[in-house]
């Protein structure tokens, strides 16, 4: 050993912190999908399309993000985006080609490539309706592949999310064998099998130019006219993954499946759950610079008052501190159980609860929720808005949230109370069901309160009971709140698997 070795190996002995080793061997990762947060955020699928990269650089992988550059993109990202080059990509079955640019962002370590065509991306949001979507994300689905080649880098695997990236691997097979991705793996992970990306088999053609025996059953043809993107994702990958282990086991289910039970019980051998985490930097008590008062689990029961009355004040609810404060933060479409919440609306109000709903969606909930704001003025208030910030306030400032799903493939706003210490209150669906350990009163353990079937007695019934602990025994509640604070709800366990897929598939 030389002299400069041995200094060197007394300076990391020396060294307080303990240094993580990078876990062997280094893997490349393409990450492909409609939506990432802060760029442009609709649902989940946003925050995970930016922590998990986080996440995965962590685990020794070198991650690119592919995002379709939409208009909607702040300014302030936008004229920090650096030009990569540009092409002309076929796409059309009658030869139309089309421009791809290439506009890159780095940052925290990930490399954000952005797809530019002004045809496509040019409206004010991210998605429109299925005539403009179609078109749309063929071609971004295509056009990220062919960025790919462009750019000279080959991942070992091309990791696409939802309907909106489910062509990416049928394009794979069908057109990049024979380029330098010929050995790259890919992998599908489904947000929400709701949504599919389906149309008649000829706007297909039309816009794919992909060859007949991808328009076979076992791959994208659906019914007697229709092709649809997720199913021939799905057949055309090498590894399908969802974002819970309930969620992977309900989907091949009929009422679920949402008509593709049969096409992954067929593909179950290549199917697994990994449970989503959240960004433990943006999510943290503790320095969210957005809360009237920042806290740790040491002092949280005295801080989220001063979070609580802050939420009151600024929403014109009554100021006090020992009204219990239940939040709802959430799309609002029918898979988010709002009927069961509806139903039983003014049984929860009581003279000391209060209720506090953020969201946006369905005309018929938006006007539900404004109505019971005008009907319990002081003691509801319904933000019919989308608003980072309030949703933190709201996040810090309740004692309770409801997520009483219809289904959930995973759900982030269960795990972003829990880290806040605010108490879930969920119904035992999907990630819902992995993530809310139900509260055990002889024991006192537990996170939160659970319900099963959907019923709206049933929820009411958890409802009351978080509500009995918190009148009645405050020091139970306020240890469940110690213990959600310090429950692990890093992205880091899940992290480890999806690298260990990622290695399985590529040794
Ligand atoms: P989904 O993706 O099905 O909408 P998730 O629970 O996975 O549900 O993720 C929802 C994400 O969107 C969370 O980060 C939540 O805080 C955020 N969110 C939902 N509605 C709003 C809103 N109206 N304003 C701000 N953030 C919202
Ligand atoms: C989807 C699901 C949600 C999940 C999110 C991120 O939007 O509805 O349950 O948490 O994707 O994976």
């Amino acid at each position: 050993m030389t002299a400069t070795e041995t200094i060197k190996e007394e300076e990391i002995l020396a060294t307080e912190e303990p240094v993580e080793e990078m876990p062997q061997p280094r893997r490349s990762i393409a990450f492909i999908g409609s939506e990432c947060y802060p760029f442009v955020k609709t649902g989940g699928l946003g925050d995970v399309m930016y922590a998990l990269p986080k996440a995965l650089i962590k685990q020794n992988c070198d991650v690119k993000v592919i995002l379709p550059r939409y208009a909607c993109i702040p300014e302030k990202f936008q004229e920090k985006m650096v030009y990569v080059g540009a092409f002309n990509m076929d796409l059309c079955s009658d030869g139309r080609s089309y421009y791809v640019g290439i506009m890159e962002y780095v940052w925290d370590g990930v490399v954000y490539d952005f797809i530019d065509n002004e045809e496509f991306f040019s409206w004010g949001k991210p998605y429109t309706n299925l005539v403009d979507d179609i078109p749309k994300f063929c071609y971004f689905s295509k056009a990220a592949l062919a960025a790919l080649n462009y750019m000279n880098w080959t991942p070992d695997i091309i990791h696409c999310h939802d309907w909106q990236a489910a062509l990416v691997p049928v394009f794979l097979n069908a057109f990049f064998r024979n380029t330098q991705l010929a050995n790259s793996k890919s992998i599908l992970t489904i947000h929400n099998l709701r949504f599919q990306g389906i149309y008649n088999i000829p706007t297909f053609k039309y816009w794919t130019n992909l060859p007949d025996y991808m328009f076979d059953y076992s791959v994208l043809k659906q019914g007697y006219e229709d092709a649809n993107m997720l199913k021939g994702g799905l057949a055309c990958c090498d590894m399908i993954t969802t974002v819970s282990n309930t969620y992977a086991g309900e989907i091949q289910t009929d009422f679920f499946g949402e008509k593709l039970d049969a096409h992954l019980r067929y593909h179950n051998g290549k199917l697994r759950g990994i449970v989503n985490g959240i960004d433990c930097d943006i999510w943290d008590a503790n320095t969210d610079k957005l809360l009237a008062a920042n806290y740790t689990a040491e002092n949280a029961i005295e801080e989220k008052k001063k979070n609580k009355l802050a939420l009151q004040k600024s929403l014109g609810l009554e100021e006090n501190a020992d009204k219990m404060v239940i939040g709802l933060i959430s799309r609002l479409t029918n898979q988010k159980g709002l009927d069961l919440i509806t139903q039983i609306f003014p049984a929860l109000i009581d003279g000391n609860t209060q209720v506090v709903v953020l969201g946006t969606g369905d005309k018929e909930y938006e006007d539900a929720f404004r109505y019971y704001e005008n009907e319990y003025k002081g003691t509801v208030c319904s933000n019919i808005m989308y608003d980072e910030g309030r949703a933190h306030m709201i996040y810090a400032g309740s004692d309770a949230l409801l997520v009483p799903s219809l289904f959930e493939p995973c759900g982030l706003t269960q795990l972003i109370a829990m880290r806040y210490g605010t108490v879930p209150i969920v119904r035992e669906t999907g990630g819902l069901k992995d993530t809310v350990e139900p509260y055990n009163i002889y024991e006192n353990s537990g996170n939160g309160f659970t319900f099963d079937r959907y019923e709206s007695g049933l929820l009411l019934d958890a409802i009351n009971r978080a509500k009995t602990l918190y009148f009645e025994n405050r020091e139970g509640w306020d240890q469940m709140v110690v213990r959600d604070m310090e429950k692990d709800v890093s992205w880091q366990n899940s992290a480890k698997q999806y690298r260990d897929i990622y290695l399985q598939l590529k040794p």
